[in-house]
């Protein structure tokens, strides 16, 4: 039977996070991301899942801002998700979002962005049409949002900086 657990981050699960990201991904670029957004202090909550003491899987949300008006607005960017490859299709990727999302919620956030695939995040409750009034330089079907009560739904997504042009999930 599986015992998958899943907690916070902490400083010690650094080296683990890193060969997550890069099993994942195939490339250090997510895992890099992961380190960047972590060491300028972006990070608005960082999940892993434990499988018998080892991390098989990782979630990060960062701080982004919608800026309206001369309003900005903080909401979290989902990015990276990464699970892995041997334990894929096993639900873990679905649990870090889904609980991912409980803590957000909880902690009074109140809207989250992802760049990613539509049919993967659209079980959680993303859609593109939640993310379309947004302006972005990212924006396109990818790009989708989920809002727990009162949130924006226009103005301009202003990422963290480490972003850069790196922001799939
Ligand atoms: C995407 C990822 C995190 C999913 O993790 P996981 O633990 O395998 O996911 P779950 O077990 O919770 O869900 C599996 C389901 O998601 C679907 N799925 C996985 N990746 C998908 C994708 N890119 N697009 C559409 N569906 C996808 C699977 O087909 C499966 O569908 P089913 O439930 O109908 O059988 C994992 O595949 C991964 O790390 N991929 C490489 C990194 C990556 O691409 N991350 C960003 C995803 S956009």
């Amino acid at each position: 039977m599986s015992m998958m657990s899943i907690r916070s981050a902490t400083s010690r699960d650094r080296d683990a996070i890193r060969q997550v990201e890069e099993h994942a991904f195939g490339q250090a670029t997510e895992a890099g991301l992961v380190d960047a957004l972590v060491a300028n202090a972006d990070c608005v909550l960082e999940l892993v899942a434990v499988e018998e003491g080892v991390v098989v899987g990782h979630i990060l949300f960062s701080r982004l801002h919608v800026e309206n008006g001369g309003v900005r607005t903080p909401a979290v960017a989902l990015a990276p998700l990464a699970v892995e490859p041997s334990f894929h299709g096993t639900g873990i990727g679905g649990a870090l979002v889904r609980e991912a999302h409980l803590r957000l919620k909880a902690a009074g956030e109140s809207l989250s962005i992802v760049l990613g695939e539509p049919d993967y995040y659209g079980r959680f409750g993303y859609s593109h049409a939640r993310a379309a009034g947004f302006e972005s330089e990212y924006q396109c079907e990818a790009l989708q949002a989920l809002a727990w009560g009162d949130a924006p739904e226009q103005g301009k997504l202003i990422y963290a900086e480490p972003f850069g042009s790196q922001i799939a999930a």
